[in-house]
């Protein structure tokens, strides 16, 4: 099942069930919030989740562009991207928990084809605060799945303040097929996680205190990517179809090995996303990340070729990706900014090598230098370091 099938079957599916479409939100939060991109597909929800009416009502359905800087350090590996799209579902204040387990149940092995046995569960099992999440462990138990009991790995929040409360999260077993499904899903890695479902019933207030709110809401969430490349048998997101011109295009141009590749990848599409959303490079805030985005995926092509260059960038990859997140500012904006950070990268790193090439940068530096080269010659801490080497 390709990428566009897999997000029509999701929101059918919900539509069918008397949820609206929302369209989901810019990767750009609204300026009262202190984030500075949306980082999960609640997220633009949060006031309705404690407790403001929708405008649109109380079942909402919709797909979410995020941005997460947290796992930056994590690209390269199969799974982790900077921007991905999430799949969500709402009942504020409408149907229960066990009704929206049911509805994912039935959604993974009807809509989605994955048999029974090789589907997982796991559910909150108390701690001194809040007790077991009994009426989950009835509602999987019921419908034959087995369950895991946790703590922190089955406990929601987006952060110290806020709407939380415990999850239940669905796993798909990606082992062999030949091979049945072993252990649970802390014990065996092949068990991965597809979809939480939070069952958002306090306001954790700065004090730490917990309020139950006057009206619980439900609010799941899955990973778009994750679950392409669990429905096309893949173990990389980089193998599905969402990846498939970047992998087409990308390793006749430059030879890069995989892990870089990947970084490439994943660091062009979310910049090109990023810009597609409005934002420009910059020394601080979001226009920060951006920069470090270009600066790293410069970094690794220019590692062992520095006559690489985004000039050869295929037009179409711009496009893909801009098409994909329905954005309509078009390829040559993005690609004259992209080359517009190249050229102003590349002159900062000779600037650089021309510094650290004096004597007195030949031993260990000190914090005065940093803040020297820093002050003096626009030279960023992290760029002397790399220039410095491990
Ligand atoms: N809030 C949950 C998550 O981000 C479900 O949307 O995983």
């Amino acid at each position: 099942m390709n990428t566009d099938r897999t997000l029509r079957t999701f929101t059918d599916f919900f539509r069918e069930r008397g949820h609206r479409l929302i369209t989901g939100s810019t990767l750009l939060p609204p300026p009262s919030d202190p984030v500075l991109f949306t980082t999960s597909g609640m997220h633009p929800l949060t006031p309705y989740l404690l407790g403001r009416p929708h405008p649109q009502g109380r079942r909402l359905v919709n797909v979410q562009r995020c941005l997460r800087t947290t796992d930056l350090d994590e690209i390269g590996d199969s799974t982790h991207l900077t921007v991905f799209e999430m799949l969500g579902s709402w009942s504020l204040g409408d149907y229960g928990h066990s009704q929206s387990l049911r509805w994912g149940y039935e959604l993974l092995r009807d809509g989605f084809g994955i048999p029974r046995g090789r589907m997982h569960a796991t559910v909150f099992g108390g701690d001194d605060q809040v007790g077991p999440d009994t009426e989950s462990l009835c509602t999987w138990r019921e419908l034959g799945l087995p369950v895991e009991l946790t703590r922190e790995e089955n406990w929601w929040d987006n952060g110290p303040v806020g709407p939380c409360g415990p999850d239940s999260e669905i796993f798909v077993w990606t082992g062999d097929s030949g091979t049945p499904p072993q252990g649970s899903p802390t014990t065996d890695p092949r068990w991965v996680e597809v979809w939480n479902h939070v069952l958002m019933r306090y306001h954790r207030h700065e004090d730490g205190s917990l309020e139950p709110l006057d009206r619980p809401s439900i609010d799941t969430g899955m990973g778009l990517e994750r679950l392409v490349t669990v429905l096309q048998d893949r173990t990389s997101v980089y193998e599905t179809d969402l990846f498939e011109p970047w992998t087409r295009l990308l390793p006749p141009l430059w030879d890069l090995d995989e892990p870089s590749m990947r970084l490439v990848c994943d660091h062009l599409r979310s910049s090109i996303v990023v810009l597609g959303d409005g934002v420009r490079p910059s020394n601080t805030g979001r226009g920060y990340v951006l920069r470090r985005l270009a600066r790293r995926l410069l970094t690794t092509l220019w590692r062992d070729d520095p006559s690489r260059t985004l000039s050869d960038l295929p037009v179409e990859l711009v496009e893909h990706t801009l098409d994909h997140f329905r954005q309509t500012g078009g390829s040559g904006p993005v690609r004259e900014v992209l080359l517009d950070e190249e050229r102003r990268f590349s002159t900062l790193l000779e600037r650089g090598r021309r510094v650290l090439s004096r004597p007195e940068f030949q031993g260990p530096l000190s914090q005065e230098d940093y803040a020297y080269l820093h002050d003096t010659h626009g030279l960023p801490r992290d760029l002397v370091a790399g220039l410095l080497g491990p």
